[in-house]
């Protein structure tokens, strides 16, 4: 049976948020030592970055980046990871059993963003775990307060005169989790991140702020942390975090596949309990949601890797590699992110590189793609302008997790050009599904590209040794012809549809 669907430039979502392209770069693993910073390194610059993996990260075109954590935020001190780096303490990382050696730190963050870039933008973590608003606000006076006061003349005395600007700011980092350093309950996190908020805005009313809310939807108290945390923060946050990661349990890839069903409840759910909170307090305000971390993530495994550590520094850890199988699932994550742009205004693709990343890197070698590296920048690239609000008509299948579930998933976007991308997953591992999207109204006359990711090995992936497996490729047959767009997609494939 054919999958069907009609766009109309009459009935759209919303516009993209640029900032749905973000990431995430933590102190953690090799992320940052010997993922984006290796002194010494044939390709670092002076200041230890490493242009192959610059490179890799301006391609994939990423936009805020989230730092420096995680969990690892939530014993952080920003004033170990300033000033001269010989004079930087060497300290024990809870989060990660690790041991951080602070070489790394908030400027280096910023000049990383800064080569990146002038569509990367900082968005910093305060650690509301085993610290509080005091420490948030010279963090703050740190970063952006021009001169003139102590904090901000001690950072152009470390080098950096012009202020970093930091506008987008986390307040601490799933404080609902009992795993966290810190962990409160929803009051107490509430009352916390309410007075920390109220303090940065009296330095700065302009700074954008995001509380935490539930690390996942399966977490016991979802819905009720986020009513509570809001009814004490709504009129002084902009934002709710969501993060979720997937895999497959029990060998059930269908299930696996059908992840965005999972995705698209939680956002919905969030939704409703921000606008729930919004109508309880009488208040026109919104809340918008900042998924910021999201990802397929082999987490089962990760967790015996950190118990069995003993602080060592840089460790290889959560270095998950991804099949054609996850690239899928990552492509039909970010449809849904799409499918929501109207409410999730920030997203975070935890992590950037080495840590359950697009980008793979070797101490002293090669940096490389991994599958999911193919469908973010894909995103990235075409999926800016508006989304039109896409229904499906498709044939299903049946998950043991999610019931039944479509087999295809899709969404679309408007350029500014009134150019239009579709983005579609076949999840059938079989069998190609034949695709027929109605495209009235939209005036478009020509396919101008359709590519797709899929492999006849599900299990293909790029490694170090064949760095180059996976890439999409260009799929034959699709036609647009009296505004009608035909094609079909093969099994278990990731489809971008450029259409002019
Ligand atoms: O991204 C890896 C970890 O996952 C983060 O540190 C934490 O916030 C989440 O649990």
């Amino acid at each position: 049976r054919t999958a069907r669907f009609t766009l109309d430039p009459a009935f759209t979502v919303g516009e993209v948020n640029p900032r749905l392209f973000g990431s995430f770069v933590e102190h953690l693993g090799r992320c940052v030592y010997t993922g984006i910073f290796e002194p010494g390194h044939p390709t670092a610059d002076a200041d230890g970055l490493r242009q192959d993996v610059l490179d890799l990260v301006r391609e994939l075109g990423v936009t805020a980046v989230r730092y420096p954590g995680g969990n690892f935020v939530s014993g952080y001190r920003w004033e170990d990871s300033v000033g001269p780096v010989e004079d930087r303490p060497r300290r024990l990382d809870l989060a990660w059993r690790s041991t951080e050696t602070n070489r790394f730190g908030l400027s280096e963050y910023i000049a990383f963003l800064r080569r990146i870039g002038p569509r990367a933008e900082p968005m910093m973590a305060v650690n509301l775990g085993t610290r509080g608003v005091a420490e948030a606000l010279e963090l703050q006076e740190y970063a952006n307060h021009p001169s003139g006061t102590a904090l901000s003349d001690l950072r152009a005395e470390h080098g950096d005169k012009d202020p970093f600007g930091i506008r987008l700011w986390c307040l601490g980092n799933e404080m609902d989790g009992p795993w966290q350093t810190g962990h409160k309950t929803a009051e107490e996190y509430g009352r916390l991140a309410a007075e920390t908020a109220r303090a940065m805005r009296q330095i700065d009313p302009g700074v954008e702020l995001v509380a935490c809310g539930s690390s996942g939807q399966s977490m016991e108290t979802f819905a009720e942390w986020e009513a509570t945390v809001l009814k004490e923060t709504y009129d002084l946050v902009d934002h709710i975090s969501l993060h979720a990661y997937y895999e497959p349990h029990d060998g059930d890839i269908d299930s696996f596949l059908a992840s965005a069903v999972d995705m698209e409840s939680f956002i919905e759910n969030v939704v409703a309990t921000c606008d729930h909170v919004g109508a309880l307090l009488k208040s026109k305000k919104r809340i918008n949601l900042s998924f910021d971390e999201w990802n397929v993530w082999y987490m089962s495994r990760s967790q015996a890797e950190v118990a069995a550590l003993d602080w060592p520094e840089a460790p290889r850890l959560l270095e998950d590699s991804y099949s054609v199988t996850d690239a899928v699932v990552f492509g039909s994550l970010l449809i849904a992110l799409l499918r929501h742009a109207d409410r999730v205004t920030v997203a975070c693709l935890a992590q950037l590189v080495n840590v359950i990343a697009p980008i793979m890197t070797e101490p002293g070698g090669p940096a490389w793609r991994q599958t999911t590296f193919f469908p973010f920048a894909q995103a990235s690239a075409y999926g800016r302008g508006e989304v039109l609000d896409v229904r499906v008509d498709s044939p299903t299948y049946e998950t043991r997790k999610y019931g039944e579930a479509d087999l295809l998933h899709a969404t679309a976007v408007r350029a500014g050009d009134g150019g239009v991308t579709v983005f579609a997953v076949n999840r059938g591992r079989t069998e190609p599904l034949p695709l027929e999207v109605a495209l009235g109204g939209l005036g478009l006359t020509s396919v101008v590209e359709h590519s797709v990711l899929s492999d006849a090995d599900p299990d293909a992936r790029n490694t170090l040794a064949e760095p180059e497996r996976v890439a999409p490729h260009a799929a034959g047959g699709t036609t647009l012809r009296d505004g009608r767009l035909s094609a079909v997609l093969e099994p278990l494939s990731w489809n971008v549809i450029r259409l002019a």
